[in-house]
């Protein structure tokens, strides 16, 4: 069985094609198109240059992972090879949501194909199944992307419930806010990470906020406060490319020690959660998921007889791979009854 899997929640149009034989998943294409580089430069998201590059890239990226999966040309008026569309309905930017949500209803219409409406943090976690057949459940989940950080317990596909969330910013975007204040262009998380290769990770003793609560909840935001203090502080001036380059070890030294910060509560909340509840696996999702700082503490802090699941990096920000995995598991829908629903949960 084959899905079509459409993801156009922020700022990546993705489109990839899914096969399952038996229970193995396998990509046949994967295509990103991103228009991270306006992004970089208004150093985040702004909603409507996000959704008019999604309606720009959603045709090529359509027909550029049609071609390349199963050789099929989008010009040709025929009918490919799918068995099914799967297409993320949220949670996300409406302008964005709607560019896939209204192409997939198109397509379903005009191929005669199933719609199988997706959540997009589901999509996160199923990102995990594709080449990877056999993961044990009952499993805590952790969701860690640039608008969540979600803790689930996953007893079965139709059984996740939320156990835990980030009370303000989420991981992702408090390396991104806090990027800012390094002058670093978004998103900053991944260059935090390249940063921190070459820093002290206790050079700056920055707080680690909820680090000891009774609860599986997380928040961020005191600890962008406490770097800007920091910096307000020391007059240091990352705007000014001069100081930045009399400056790499200290910036080095301070990515190191931010990025400590923000894994140090991930895990402990992680290591928490795993002991609560008695599980055989822990998959990690979202765009953070690809900080190896992340994996490595994980991996250390879980007790022995838990595996560790997390997707190849590719797999963890943004694409359409991960919405057409989830599809396998979720059922189609009259394409009438499918909205974008910005504000989805769980
Ligand atoms: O899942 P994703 O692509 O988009 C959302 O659904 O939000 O996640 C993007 C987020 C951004 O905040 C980005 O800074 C962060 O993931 N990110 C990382 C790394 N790679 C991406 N954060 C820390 N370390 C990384 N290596
Ligand atoms: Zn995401």
């Amino acid at each position: 069985m084959r899905i079509l899997g459409i993801e156009t929640s922020c700022d990546e149009t993705g489109v990839a094609i899914v096969e399952k034989q038996r229970d193995t998943f396998s990509l046949l294409a994967n295509k990103v198109a991103s228009s991270l580089s306006f992004h970089a430069q208004t150093g985040g998201i702004i909603p409507e240059v996000a959704a008019r590059e999604q309606v720009k890239g959603i045709i090529p990226t359509l027909s550029e992972t049609l071609k390349e999966g199963i050789n099929f040309d989008i010009s040709s008026k025929l009918v490919p090879d799918i068995d099914a569309i799967a297409v993320t309905y949220g949670p996300g930017l409406i302008g964005s949501l709607l560019v896939g949500v209204e192409t997939a209803k198109t397509l379903s219409v005009l191929w005669d194909k199933p719609l199988i409406p997706v959540n997009h943090m589901y999509g996160h976690l199923y990102a995990n199944w594709i080449g990877n057949k056999d993961i044990q459940l009952p499993a805590i989940v952790l969701i860690v992307s640039g608008g969540h950080t979600d803790l689930l317990l996953m007893k079965g596909h139709n059984d996740i419930i939320p156990i835990g969330g980030t009370r303000d910013d989420a991981a992702g975007e408090a390396f991104d806010k806090i990027g800012r204040l390094l002058n670093l262009p978004y998103p900053a998380g991944p260059l935090i990470a390249k940063l921190s290769e070459k820093g002290n990770p206790n050079a700056f003793l920055l707080p680690r906020p909820m680090i000891g609560s009774d609860n599986l909840d997380f928040s961020f935001s005191g600890l962008k406060t406490s770097v800007l203090n920091l910096i307000k502080k020391n007059n240091w001036d990352f705007a000014n490319k001069d100081f930045v380059s009399k400056n790499h070890d200290l910036l080095a030294d301070l990515s190191a020690s931010i990025q400590k910060a923000i894994i140090d509560v991930l895990v402990k909340k992680s290591a928490k959660a795993a002991a609560e509840h008695s599980v055989n696996s822990f998959i990690l999702g979202g765009g953070v998921a690809a900080n190896n700082l992340l994996r490595q503490s994980l991996q250390e802090n879980l007790k022995q007889s838990i595996s560790l699941v997390a997707p190849s990096p590719i797999l963890c920000t943004d694409n359409g791979a991960m919405i057409a995995a989830a599809a396998f598991f979720k059922e189609a829908k009259p394409w009438s009854k499918i909205d974008a629903k910005p504000e989805l949960y769980y």
